[in-house]
């Protein structure tokens, strides 16, 4: 077993002017580290994500006044049930998403849901910090005018740190000015005073959205179809194929029978179940209607 030493204040390599911290993570810890998340959420970490996994679990280590990981995970794997393993995970997703990411899907959803009748839901099963969900609100608000009143996005993540950011709808200025101008009219308010620098959802839109905590990996989910679509976008990446085939497994019994699949961009659920089929752009419709 070889012991690693390391020099990072922060995540960053230190630089001379600034305080230095060792922390010590072994090779045996580092494969601990990656067979503990794929099992509670999945998530693959390859080989080369050592130095990642590093400064992202640091800040715990910090917390502890631990400066080994060994003695990190002897504590982490005493307490099953610990608020610790909250922390663990929520320190090893990776949360990058934007308002309106991956922009062609929004006018295929806002097609398909503008004539239906009965009050549309859509489950967002990544939701991160919320970019995406509220995107989806605002879709909604856009197509459906005031029968968006009656619509439902129910935004879901593993990740309970990102949620309660997610639920706050506030973000800085300069995220929410990439918006289209209208949007930002329409779908923000603006910060004043302390809150200066920041903008909020606007209550018509987080009225829509409904989050809440749910593990892909768990084997039951909180959540009740049918849906009229379901976000899975930038996050079955993380996971092998193994696990993606058992999840898309589950999403299609959730599905309306026209209901939509999204995906990411370099997500392909082709080669990984049979009950999807593509319809294009990263869309996929259910196999068997
Ligand atoms: C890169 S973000 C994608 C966010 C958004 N869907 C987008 O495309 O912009 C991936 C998200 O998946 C979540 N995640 C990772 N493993 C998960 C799991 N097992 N169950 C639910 N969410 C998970 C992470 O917490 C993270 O917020």
């Amino acid at each position: 077993m070889t012991e690693q030493r390391e020099r990072v204040v922060d995540g960053q390599w230190a630089s001379s002017n600034q305080i230095e911290r060792d922390l010590i993570l072994t090779d045996a810890d580092f494969s601990r580290i990656r067979e503990l998340i794929y099992q509670r959420a999945g998530i693959v970490l390859a080989e080369h994500k050592r130095e990642m996994v590093y400064s992202r679990l640091a800040k715990r280590l910090r917390h502890h006044g631990m400066t080994r990981f060994t003695d990190y995970l002897v504590r982490l794997e005493r307490q099953p049930d610990a608020k610790e393993w909250e922390a663990f995970t929520n320190a090893l997703t990776t949360n990058l998403t934007a308002f309106f990411r991956e922009a062609h899907h929004f006018p295929l959803l806002a097609e398909h849901i503008r004539h239906k009748q009965e009050p549309v839901t859509i489950w967002c099963s990544a939701a991160s910090t919320g970019e995406e969900p509220y995107s989806l609100a605002m879709t909604l608000l856009e197509t459906l005018g005031p029968k968006a009143a009656q619509a439902k996005v129910i935004a879901t993540d593993i990740d309970t740190e990102a949620l309660a950011k997610a639920r706050t709808g506030v973000y800085p200025q300069e995220q929410v000015r990439k918006l289209d101008e209208v949007r930002v009219k329409r779908f923000f308010q603006k910060g004043t005073g302390r809150h200066e620098g920041f903008a909020r959802v606007r209550p018509e839109v987080s009225a829509l959205v409904e989050f809440m905590p749910l593990n892909l990996l768990a084997p039951q989910w909180p959540i009740k179809g049918p849906f009229d679509a379901v976000f899975c976008r930038n996050i079955m990446i993380y996971f092998d194929k193994d696990t993606q085939a058992k999840i898309l497994k589950r999403f299609a019994p959730l599905m309306k029978s026209d209901g939509l699949l999204f995906a990411g961009h370099s997500e392909n659920f082709s080669y990984i179940s049979d009950a999807f089929k593509l319809r294009g752009q990263t869309v996929y419709t259910l196999a068997k209607k």
